[in-house]
Parts: C-alpha cells; sequence; structure tokens
C-alpha cells in the first residue's frame, strides 16, 4: 500500500471496514514503519509523550468461567488457586504507589458472591486511604450485576476493564462455551458506563479463525461504544487450554502477531485518537522489546505486575509471561530506560485519565 494511500484514509478519517482491513494488511516493513509513525504523530498530539504507568495486582486466579483459551479457566485443574488476603491487597497496592505508579488495576478471574463484593468495596476503600486518595484504582473482574458495579465505584474505583475479546457474536462462540453469552458481556459494558467509570474494553489478536474483517469490525466496535481505553494484545496459546490445539494459518507465528497487534495498536490510535491505549504483557512477552515498539506504534500506558511472586507464578493465562521471576522494583529499574530510550517520560505518580473520558464528560 502506498504511503500517499495511508494519508488518504488517515487524515481524511475514512474509516471504513475495508479502508480498515487494507491498513491492517499493510505487511511490507516501509508500510509498517509509516503506519506506526503517523498513529505516533496522532497519539502525540491528543495524550502526549508521557507514559502512565498501572502498577497490576492480580489478587485471585479462582474463576468460573471456561474461556477455551484461558490458562486459568475453571476446567484446568492443574492450575493452584489462591485468593490475595485484604492486608496482602493493601501491600501491594502501597508497593506500587512507592514505586510513583499513579494508579492501580485489581485483576482477578471472575466469582461472583456477595461475600466477594463486599470483601473488594472493602479492598477498594481502605486502598483509597493510602496517599489520600492520590491512587487511582482499575478494576478488572469481570461481568458482575449493575449493583455490584455501582457499589464498587462508590467505594472509590473510577475504572473498570472488560474485554469483549472479538465484537462478532459468532467468532465469540468458537471462543467460549454456550453458557457464556455475548450478550450479557455486552450489558456488562453498558452498565459500568451508567455506573460512571471510565470504560476500558479490548480483543485478543492472532486467534485461530479470527480475520482482518471481523478485526476492523473490533475496531469500529470500539468506536460505537465510545470506549475510552484499550487493552489488545497477541494471542499466545496455553497448552492446557481447547484453543491451544487449533491453528490455521490466520497470524500463526508470533512475528506475524507481534506485527499484526502492532498495527492494530496504531489503527486504533487513528481511529479513536484520545484514548489510552495499553502496550500489554502480551506484547513483551512474545518480543523482549515488545513494550517500546508498542508505545511507538500508539500505545500510552503501560501496566507493570506487582503482584508477589508467591501469587504471581499461579496466574498463567498464556505461555511465557514475562517477569515471572522479577520482583516489582526490578521491573520498574528495567522499565524507566526503556521509556527514556525512545524520547517519553513516564508520570510519576499520575492517574493518567483519558483525555477521552474528560472530554466525553466535559
Ligand atoms: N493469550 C493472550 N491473552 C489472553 N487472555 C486470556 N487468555 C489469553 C491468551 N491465551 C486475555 C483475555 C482476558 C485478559 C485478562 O487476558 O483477553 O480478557
Ligand atoms: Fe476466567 Fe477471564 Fe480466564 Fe475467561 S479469560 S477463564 S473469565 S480469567
Amino acid at each position: 500500500m502506498l504511503n500517499r494511500s495511508i494519508d488518504e484514509i488517515i487524515d481524511n478519517a475514512l474509516f471504513t471496514e475495508g479502508n480498515l482491513v487494507r491498513l491492517l494488511s499493510i505487511n511490507d516493513s516501509g508500510g509498517m514503519e509509516y503506519l506506526c509513525q503517523k498513529a505516533y504523530e496522532i497519539k502525540t498530539k491528543y495524550v502526549g509523550k508521557t507514559v502512565y504507568l498501572r502498577g497490576l495486582i492480580e489478587l485471585s486466579n479462582i474463576c468460573r468461567k471456561n474461556c477455551y483459551y484461558c490458562g486459568i479457566r475453571k476446567d484446568n485443574h492443574a492450575v493452584n488457586r489462591y485468593i490475595m488476603t485484604k492486608d496482602e491487597i493493601i501491600e501491594a497496592a502501597r508497593l506500587s504507589w512507592q514505586l510513583g505508579y499513579g494508579s492501580i488495576v485489581l485483576q482477578a478471574g471472575e466469582v461472583v458472591s456477595d461475600t466477594y463484593a463486599d470483601f473488594i468495596a472493602d479492598v477498594v476503600k481502605s486502598i483509597k486511604q493510602i496517599a489520600n486518595g492520590g491512587v487511582g484504582i482499575t478494576l478488572s473482574l469481570g461481568e458482575q450485576t449493575k449493583e455490584v458495579y455501582k457499589l464498587w465505584r462508590k467505594a472509590g474505583a473510577h475504572r473498570y476493564l472488560l474485554r469483549i475479546e472479538t465484537s462478532d457474536p459468532e467468532f465469540y462462540k468458537c471462543l467460549h462455551p454456550d453458557d457464556h453469552s455475548f450478550d450479557i458481556r455486552l450489558a456488562c459494558l453498558n452498565d459500568l458506563k451508567e455506573a460512571g467509570y471510565i470504560v476500558g474494553t479490548g480483543v485478543m489478536i492472532g486467534l485461530p479463525d479470527q480475520t482482518l474483517e471481523r478485526l476492523a469490525r473490533d475496531i469500529l466496535f470500539f468506536r460505537r461504544i465510545d470506549a475510552d481505553m484499550i487493552g489488545m494484545g497477541p494471542y499466545i496459546p496455553h497448552p492446557a487450554t481447547p484453543l491451544a490445539v487449533k491453528t490455521n494459518g490466520f497470524a500463526d507465528s508470533r512475528d506475524e502477531r507481534l506485527n499484526l497487534s502492532l498495527r492494530m495498536i496504531a489503527v486504533v490510535r487513528a481511529v479513536l485518537k484520545d484514548v489510552n491505549i495499553v502496550s500489554t504483557t502480551a506484547l513483551q512477552s512474545i518480543n523482549t522489546t515488545g513494550c517500546e515498539v508498542g508505545l511507538l506504534a500508539g500505545a500510552n500506558i503501560i501496566m507493570p505486575n506487582v503482584t508477589d511472586f508467591k501469587y504471581k507464578k499461579d496466574y498463567i493465562l498464556y505461555e511465557n509471561k514475562p517477569c515471572i521471576g522479577e520482583d516489582a522494583v526490578l521491573s520498574k529499574d528495567r522499565l524507566e530506560p526503556r521509556v527514556r530510550s525512545i524520547g517519553e517520560q513516564i508520570g510519576y505518580y499520575k492517574t493518567g485519565d483519558p483525555p477521552h473520558f474528560i472530554r466525553r464528560n466535559g
């Protein structure tokens, strides 16, 4: 594809499904570089060159779901299940703040019960007391009722991540058992918005049977639901999952998945402009410079893992998860030079809310 054609689509916002597919199918290095550069300019214009950090706390790997791709799915009996205590979670949040991370993400498998809802609300309230409410709190705790979302919002959480995984209901069925519902997932995203959260969603990239058309429609879906944050990363098979046996030629190699993930980041930046986009752990795990190249393709958020090693080793969604053997401090020491090396800076102690949300509520 000619650079001129890339300019024409992006500068004139000609974001039809067909044009998005054209951008996503660029596979020569010159074209890729041009697309990423263009996305980088848009990022610089709309969200700046500051990278915001979220300390990721994987508070439990207990999950009631059985997603075909995920290593901690309920039926994987080889997993050693845990839930951190309140004190351990608070301690991790405190460490994260001491490292200068302005926000934390509390992530876990999906658990639905009144006791759990109250436990999380209590934890959130206590974390809010660290640094006089200075720590931004993002939750990533799956599908819950509207009441529970409101309870947690009231407790002090202000962002929520719930990936749609794919915006195509038929394809959703290929990735999940029959009792997992696409419509409920969609309704949850709507409930989160109504409850006043800054809402993030996203998809995996390079799934078997995924097509560029499906990915293009995912991007249009993000725009349609007016998402504030996007988290997308390459799909990485986990051997103990049903989906791991499937390969069918769609972005099967690591290189292809890396490049396609970068193009997705770039195109999402070009279309959505002022949202937060994560340079994900999964990206880093398929390439040692994944984190930086994600930033250079248009991402502006990094989520360093601050979970204690004793738990982190049991939170394995996919193979080769990076930093499993590193403690949080070491991860930070490695991060800063990486961000500096590409001429960006870290927004220490800043929550880094997406300008999109501020505009949406302006
Ligand atoms: N490869 C990449 N990402 C995965 N996730 C789950 N399993 C995998 C995998 N095998 C992602 C899903 C989920 C998020 C918490 O992790 O998108 O929403
Ligand atoms: Fe559970 Fe999330 Fe894994 Fe699905 S992707 S099995 S909901 S932890």
